[in-house]
């Protein structure tokens, strides 16, 4: 198993499915007001460069319920990574004081530097490129609400991102047909895209990208959405505003998709932008129960890294 995870990929298709199995397990658990303390006594660092309600929430509560505490850090307390000192210099100072660190950043190179140094685990809680815990509570919830993913129709439209990519190999992974529509120089500028290709083939389900959003969204099964100008891109939000404007997630769109077709945003939502409010309100949004299995998705995947026990 890895000792970290800063990408859907670092977890076997087996390790997934049961990571989401003993997630759904913990879930009804503390649903049902039972507990694990199995990390009494140890601590959950969380330095996040940039904001965050979900992710902050989730992880810090997640850790609470398995018995342990949380220091939260964000950029005004230990400065940008790699200024105050070095990524490595933090690492090493970290490993002697907690136990796990849960790290949102721009560059997902900050991430990589702390994993050459740590002895204890590193968890991507959101990079320019990837933001796979999020992917994780995605696939639970598609899970829970559709079945299995396998053979479905997954839609992301919008902008090409760090949700889109981690997304794309979740459901590839999980043997789910992955398409990606958003205007040309956003979507065909998302990286990792190979990855995807390479794991699609392994997986035999399709994954490919395209400028028409109809095409994705016809016989959908879900259809995602993400805000078009992600943090870090906010000079270009007026640009963007104009770039995306096709590529709104409204009922014209949705009635492409399957009669059942589930609507999903890793929020926060803009509405009259990316998604309309009549859709994310819609009986067919999932949005929050998206929202909620963060929690116990993180919750499984902490315990896991840190007890090497599902
Ligand atoms: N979806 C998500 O990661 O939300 P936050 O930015 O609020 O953590
Ligand atoms: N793509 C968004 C996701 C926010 C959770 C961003 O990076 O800002």
């Amino acid at each position: 198993m890895s000792k970290h995870f800063l990408e859907v990929a670092d977890f076997t298709s087996q390790e997934i499915k049961d990571v989401l199995y003993h997630a759904g397990e913990l879930k009804k658990l503390y649903l049902n007001g039972g507990n694990d303390l199995c990390l009494d006594g140890r601590v959950m660092a969380l330095i996040f460069e940039k904001p965050s309600s979900r992710t902050r929430i989730s992880f810090e509560t997640a850790m609470y319920q398995l018995g342990g505490d949380v220091i939260y850090l964000k950029r005004e307390d230990i400065g940008a990574l790699g200024e105050r000192e070095p990524v490595k210099d933090l690492t090493r100072v970290l490993n002697g004081m907690v136990d796990v660190v849960v790290v949102r950043t721009f560059a997902h190179e900050n991430l990589l530097e702390m994993t050459r140094h740590a002895t204890i685990p590193i968890i991507n809680a959101l990079s320019d490129s990837t933001h796979p815990c999020q992917a994780m509570a995605d696939i639970m919830t598609i899970n829970e609400e559709v079945g299995s993913l396998e053979g479905l129709k997954i839609a992301f439209i919008g902008d090409g991102n760090n949700v889109a990519t981690s997304l794309g190999i979740a459901c590839v992974k999980m043997g789910a047909n992955y398409v990606m529509a958003g205007p040309q120089g956003y979507i065909d500028k998302a990286i990792r895209l190979d990855l995807i290709e390479d794991k699609a083939q392994k997986h035999n389900c399709s994954f490919y990208i395209t400028h028409d959003p109809r095409e994705a969204a016809a016989d959908a099964d879900v259809i995602y959405t993400d805000t078009w100008t992600s943090m870090g891109c906010e000079s270009q939000k007026e640009k963007r505003i104009k770039d995306f404007s096709g590529y709104q997630v409204n009922k014209e769109l949705v009635a492409l998709a399957k009669p059942n077709c589930k609507i999903m945003h890793c929020l926060p939502a803009y509405r009259g932008f990316e998604i309309t409010d009549e859709v994310i309100e819609s009986p067919n949004s999932i949005v929050f129960q998206q929202a909620e299995n963060r929690l116990h998705v993180q919750r499984e995947i902490v315990k896991y890294l840190m007890t090497g026990k599902m």
